[in-house]
Formats: structure tokens, sequence, C-alpha cells
């Protein structure tokens, strides 16, 4: 009866290993400036399904004092409403994301070049996670410059130490991820990857953004190979360049988790060009949620498809719509099952998406009333046999 017993055990073990180390993670990143939009486009941490994702990171927090504070007037209730899906989902795990766009990279580089306002920031980080039950922190410092480079591994690795010694206290290390530029001059620049990379958990690589209206012509945003026409630095402006380039940094593939986003990048033409590489007058119209020039949320992209023009890009793996003027390089399921294909094929550690809000949150505005579509598609990709 022992050994029958023990025998049993140990195939428990073993497969509750096997599930550990196979399962692919499923970064989700939301940001709490989606609850202003109006309508159907206003979006609260308790619309997020708790087994959608393995992670979901809340951006973003603020420092204040060289200490980690909020950053609107209810994130300690919306932390609270992301943290009750845990009661629902157990193995779900959060993070609280500090930085972000409208921080301003010097705020970071005065605080991680003096050693005093770095431990006060680093001190202030558990107690203020563990006060509003997060279980980590992802860093997101956009982005260090060429000065930064060992101040940011100074910071990481002095984070990880902290969250070390905090944990021999009696409950379960915090987890530190950090996003990181997908941009080869970016990396070049501000990042030591292999050193960051040995006391991050895993690294969130933004593969998006690598094509915008500061270019004048139409090109995808996030194409996962290179283009026929991408001749000089335009070669490093896609997904696998970019993934490739940060293996070949010492990153671990089994900490790298690589972006995709749920959002679209738009532009104006500016002639009767529609093709990539068409020239533009600038980014495209502001979408009627969203607001903001130049960007559409996946559930913008689905009510501008009805009556426009979808292509494939066959070397790149992703759509383009154009519509009227406006040309708009987005994601939609197909695009990120082959990208989830790669990662696989690589053997990252998962994928990470940009952002819950942005995708169709609700299931209104694709059809079939899936809620968040492209992320389900990404799960579904992730966790096929
Ligand atoms: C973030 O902290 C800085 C420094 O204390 C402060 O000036 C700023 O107003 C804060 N931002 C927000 C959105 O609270």
């Amino acid at each position: 009866m022992g050994r029958g017993v023990a025998c049993a055990g140990s195939v428990v073990l073993v497969l509750a290993l096997l599930q550990s180390c196979a399962a692919y993670k499923l970064v989700c990143y939301y940001t709490s400036w989606s609850q202003y939009r109006e309508g159907d486009g206003s979006c609260f941490p308790d619309a997020v399904d708790p087994f959608l994702c393995t992670h979901v990171i809340y951006s973003f927090a603020n420092i204040s004092d060289n200490e980690i504070d909020t950053w609107e007037w209810n994130d300690v209730t919306l932390y609270g409403t992301l943290n009750t899906l845990k009661s629902r989902n157990p193995n779900l795990k959060t993070l609280l994301s500090v930085g972000g766009w409208n921080f301003g990279s010097h705020r970071f580089s005065k605080i991680a070049a003096n050693a005093q306002s770095r431990r006060t920031f680093i001190k202030s980080v558990p107690p203020f996670l563990r006060a509003h039950g997060f279980d980590g922190l992802d860093l997101a410092w956009l982005y260090p410059g060429r000065r930064d480079k060992q101040h940011l591994t100074s910071l990481v690795k002095e984070m990880k130490a902290e969250f070390s010694r905090e944990a021999r206290e009696g409950t379960e290390r915090l987890l530190l991820s950090a996003a990181v530029s997908a941009g080869k001059v970016a990396l070049d620049q501000g990042y030591n990857i292999a050193q960051l990379a040995q006391h991050l958990d895993f690294i969130n690589l933004m593969t998006y953004d690598f094509h915008g209206a500061w270019r004048q012509t139409t090109g995808h945003h996030s194409p996962l190979f290179r283009g026929q026409k991408d001749a000089r630095a335009d070669r490093f402006n896609n997904v696998d360049y970019s993934v490739g380039y940060v293996l070949r940094l010492g990153a671990p593939a089994e900490k790298l988790v690589m972006g995709i986003p749920t959002f679209a990048k738009t532009f104006t033409l500016a002639s009767s060009e529609t093709g990539v590489g068409a020239p533009t007058s600038g980014p495209g119209t502001a979408g009627r949620f969203t607001k903001e020039e130049g960007t559409l949320a996946y559930y913008e992209v689905c009510d501008l498809l009805r009556g426009a023009t979808v292509h494939r890009l066959l070397d790149q793996r992703v759509p383009y719509a154009t519509k009227g003027n406006q040309w708009v390089g987005y994601s939609d399921p197909e695009s990120v099952k082959i990208k989830v294909q790669y990662l696989r094929n690589q053997q990252l550690a998962g994928a990470m998406v940009w952002a819950l809000d942005l995708d169709d949150f609700r299931g209104t505005f694709c059809g079939q009333n899936l809620p968040f579509p492209l992320t389900s598609a990404i799960k579904d990709a992730l966790t096929a046999a």
C-alpha cells in the first residue's frame, strides 16, 4: 500500500513539475487611465477575466519623494478590484508597474544614479506591494540613456536582493520584471541585458511601435519579420530581429516574454498610394474612444474594418487595412497566432499583451460575443498541444 501511495504521489509531483515548466506565461498589462474612456471604452479591472492571463500588470505607479506611490486618485480601490480576481483564480499573479511614458526618464535617472535615493525607493516597494496585495513589481523606465545603463543594473540587482531578503520573513518572494525597449538603438544605449536578465524573473520585450507617424511613410508597427523594402536601419524594425538580438545579448529564452500589441498604429495617406511605404501626411484620425491620433484600440479597428480593404503582408505576417485616406496596421487573431507559434519555436517564456483594455474586452465590437478576442487567441495558441 505504502509503495502505491508513494508512486501515485510522485506521479502527481512530476505532472505538477511538468506543468509549471512547460506552461507559457501570458503577461497582460492593464492601464488605469482606460477607466476614463467614455461609454463602452471605459475599462475597470473587474472586466478582466481571472483565467485569461497568468500575470496581470497594473500600470502605472508613481514615485514621490523617492518612494513608490499611487498615480490615480482611486488607485487603491482599483488595486483592490484587480487583486480580488485572485480569489477566483489563486494561480493568477499580479504586478504593479512603476514609471511609464508620462513619468519621465530623467526622474528615474535621478533616483537610480544616487545610492541613497535608490535605497529609499527599493525599501519602499515591498511594504507597498504587500499592503495592496500585489505579487511583484514591473519596472517601466522608458527609456534609460547611455549614462543610466549601470544605474539600471544596480537598481535591478539591489531590488532583487531586497525581495529575496524580504521573502525570508516567511512569504513568497516578490516577482521582479522589466519592460524593455525592442529598438536596437535603445537596447544598445540603455540596457545591459545579460546582467539585467540575471536578476529579473522575466523581461517584457516591447516588440511594437517599430514604425510611426514620424516616418512619413506607411508601415506596420509590429511586423514579425523584415519586409522586402526594409533597408538600412529598418532591417532592425521587426519582432524577429529584436528577439534574436536580445537573445544574442544574453537574455535566456526562458526569461524572455515577447510583446504582442492589441492596438493598431494608423496613418493618414498623402496620395492615392495605399501600399507599404506610401507617403503619409501624418498620424491617422483619433479613435472615438481612445481619442489619440495615430493609434486605435482593437475594438475601434473592428468598427473601422466594416467597409475597409484588408491586406495581409505575406512576408511580415501581419494585416493592414485601408479606408479612404486612413492606413491601419493592426493585429488580428490570425497574426497573433502566428506570433505565438514563433515564440514557441524559439522556446521563449511566453507572450506579453499591451494592453487588455485595448482588446475588445467587452466582446461587443468584433463579433462572436467573445470578450478579449486577441488575448484569447494568444492564450489558445499558447496552451494548444
Ligand atoms: C508623481 O510624483 C511627483 C513627485 O512627487 C508629483 O510631482 C506628481 O504630481 C505625481 N504624479 C501624479 C500623477 O500623482
